[in-house]
């Protein structure tokens, strides 16, 4: 049994430590607003966190996770979340929207990090959230934009 923390609540699951964290997330755990996306660590789509840190999900196992904190999108709600999500629906941010649970994630941690991004700092941050519909230039203006509303 491996047991930590999920969105603040405690949840023990019966799985081989060498579980994927995005299985146990998705098939364990029933929350599906982590995605499935490229399954090596590249696209970013099953990004959640891990004590806090943004992690990939596909390439994190259910061993490495033993007694930590995981916050998936279901269970993001820090001033940074609700900033970045206020700025996606203004900018209409999504097109098809299956990127966009891992692309919240990172912009929020990132405004956690660096309350005020440069276009340089968005796209290091950002540089590991592939978006097929090619939203990139929303996702720039979007964090920009939750900045701003961060700021008041
Ligand atoms: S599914 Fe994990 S990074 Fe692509
Ligand atoms: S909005 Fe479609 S993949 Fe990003």
């Amino acid at each position: 049994m491996i047991r930590f923390v999920l969105n603040g609540s405690e949840r023990a699951v019966d799985v081989e430590g060498d579980t994927p964290l995005l299985w146990v997330i998705r098939d364990e755990l029933k929350l599906t607003g982590t995605k499935f996306g490229c399954g090596i660590a590249s696209c970013g789509a099953c990004t959640v966190y891990v004590d806090g840190a943004p992690v990939r999900a596909c390439q994190t196992y259910a061993e490495d996770v033993e007694g930590s904190r995981i916050t998936t999108i279901e269970g993001l709600f820090s001033r940074e979340a609700e900033a970045v999500r206020a700025a996606w629906r203004e900018l209409d941010v999504p097109q098809c929207g299956y990127c966009q649970s891992g692309q919240i994630m990172s912009a929020a941690a990132l405004l956690a990090d660096t309350p005020k991004p440069t276009d340089a700092d968005i796209d290091a941050a950002m540089y590991g959230n592939v978006c097929r519909c090619a939203t990139y230039h929303r996702i720039r203006a979007g964090i920009h934009r939750a900045s701003e509303i961060l700021e008041g």
